[in-house]
């Protein structure tokens, strides 16, 4: 069977999509934390030997292999090493993994829109998010009822989703001409909200300034490579998907500059709005900044929500702006992290693209609902820890293995400098070979040793089988059963 494939309208449209995949909530909530946590100002160095030996590494491997195999992750590891596809299909299920919960804290999101035009967390932000939006439960054990507003959020989020993806890569190049700007636009009116603010500059301060002793922990430089593969949606199958649909002439290394610097520029400009704010709430409260700096939900759920009712005035407009730049953000990496699955399934399948992400998100919908009950969070905190440290890191190792050492870096390097712009060098395949291997290798050992030893996060060790080791073991099995059933349709 022969299927057509379409391409992007425009390079822009192609890039759009890359960095709106890219950009997302870790950006905002993730970098600034991470950060400041490894050293400040100083973790820059590590980050961007993160972003140079990693990062851009694979992004152009990625971007390479989804376009000469004209396929995504799956169809892009067969055509290296038949044996491989499943691979690719992990790739797959880790971001249909990641869409499932992301999805979850995108329907908090649109509540917060809502809760923000009356402020509706009054003087306890912490207690409104834990015990009203979420009700949490005791534990993990406890699952409870699924909240019905969260409800309502999540099916707003995946219609959104169904609805982008409906005419496949035609509609993602048209929505992301508006979800990438809109974020940046509503990230510079905050920033100078902030940086405005009284305190400002202590914020600032403590998010850059720079403390040299860190960069001698091997964790600190972990952190780094973790952040880079995350942010960049690399291991995600997203960005093979994406290129699938470049034609054959189309350039690959300069995509990936401009795709990883916008990225990395967005995150590092974050940094400067949500310091800002919290600088604003240390002088506002008296306590000092590092005691009211926090990451994750926390910052953007309670610290953030706290510092908007501390606002001298239009309170209720900056906390709609950010909770929808929350949404903007998070769309288009959502759309992407379904379209990194869609994308191979209908080449496998040889059905629609509609009918797959009609598919994708109707299981991904019933998944997701978990992360809406009682004990969602606990849940959600679960996942997100053992498919961003194993499962990612997994990927992208293997990437660099199979392209480093059984295809040639050398030769992909070739054909990437055949369409390419800029012209790269050996120092490529010295990362894939060696550099990023090296790291992600004793990244994942080390994380191996302390997940065995420790239950993650003090959660009872059933629960960290059941969402962490069994997720991980059920992802593997269902790729490498995807991997044999699926042989590669002829694609023109
Ligand atoms: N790259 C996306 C983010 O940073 C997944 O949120």
């Amino acid at each position: 069977m022969t299927i057509s494939r379409e391409n992007w309208a425009s390079r822009t449209g192609f890039i759009m999509a890359a960095v709106g995949s890219a950009i997302g909530l870790g950006n905002v909530w993730r970098f600034p934390y991470i950060c400041y946590e490894n050293g400040g100002g100083a973790f820059l160095i590590p980050y961007f030997f993160a972003l140079f030996t990693c990062g851009f590494p694979l992004l152009m491997l990625e971007f390479v292999m989804g376009k000469r195999a004209q396929g995504g992750a799956p169809q892009a590891f067969e055509s290296i090493r038949p044996f491989m596809a499943w691979a690719g299909w992990l790739a797959c299920l880790c971001a249909f993994t990641i869409v499932t919960y992301y999805c979850a804290i995108m329907a908090w999101s649109w509540d917060y829109i809502w809760y923000s035009l009356k402020l509706a967390w009054g003087d306890d932000a912490g207690s409104f998010f834990r015990e009203h939006v979420l009700n949490m439960s005791s534990g993990p054990g406890v699952l409870g009822a699924i909240q019905g507003p969260l409800l309502i959020g999540l099916v707003l989020t995946w219609a959104a989703i169904v609805a982008i993806l409906w005419k496949g890569i035609k509609s993602v190049g048209k929505v992301v001409m508006v979800t990438v700007p809109l974020p940046v636009l509503c990230l510079v009116i905050l920033a100078i909200r902030g940086l405005t603010l009284p305190g400002a500059v202590d914020g600032v301060t403590y998010y850059l300034q720079p403390d040299f002793s860190k960069l001698a922990d091997p964790r600190v430089w972990l952190a780094a490579y973790g952040q880079v593969l995350f942010s960049l949606s690399l291991g995600m199958a997203v960005l093979a998907a994406y290129a699938s649909y470049l034609p054959k002439d189309a350039d690959i290394s300069n995509n990936a500059f401009m795709t990883g610097l916008l990225n990395c520029g967005f995150s590092f400009f974050a940094g400067f709005a949500v310091f800002s704010a919290l600088g604003f709430l240390a002088y506002q409260t008296g306590v000092p900044v590092q005691d009211v700096v926090e990451s994750g939900p926390d910052l953007a759920f309670i610290t953030y929500p706290t510092i908007i009712s501390q606002l001298p005035f239009w309170a209720p407009f900056f906390g709609v702006l950010f909770f929808f730049m929350l949404l903007t953000l998070g769309i288009d990496s959502a759309f992407s992290l379904v379209e990194g699955f869609a994308t191979p399934l209908k080449d496998a399948l040889g059905i629609t693209h509609i009918k797959v992400v009609i598919w994708i998100s109707i299981i991904g919908f019933i998944i997701g609902m978990l992360f809406i009950t009682r004990g969602g969070l606990y849940w959600l905190d679960i996942v997100d820890h053992y498919v961003s440290d194993y499962g990612l890191v997994t990927i992208a190792l293997v990437e660099c293995i199979v392209i480093g050492w059984f295809f040639g870096a050398r030769k992909l390097r070739r054909e990437i400098n055949e369409t390419s712009e800029v012209r790269i060098g050996i120092w490529w395949d010295i990362c894939i070979m060696f550099i990023t291997p090296l790291i992600l290798g004793y990244f994942l050992i080390s994380s191996l040793i302390k997940g065995i030893t420790e239950p993650y996060g003090g959660y009872p060790v059933w629960a960290n089988w059941i969402g962490g080791w069994g997720m991980i073991i059920l992802v593997i099995a269902i790729s490498v059963f995807l991997g044999i059933k699926f042989k590669r349709k002829e694609v023109q």
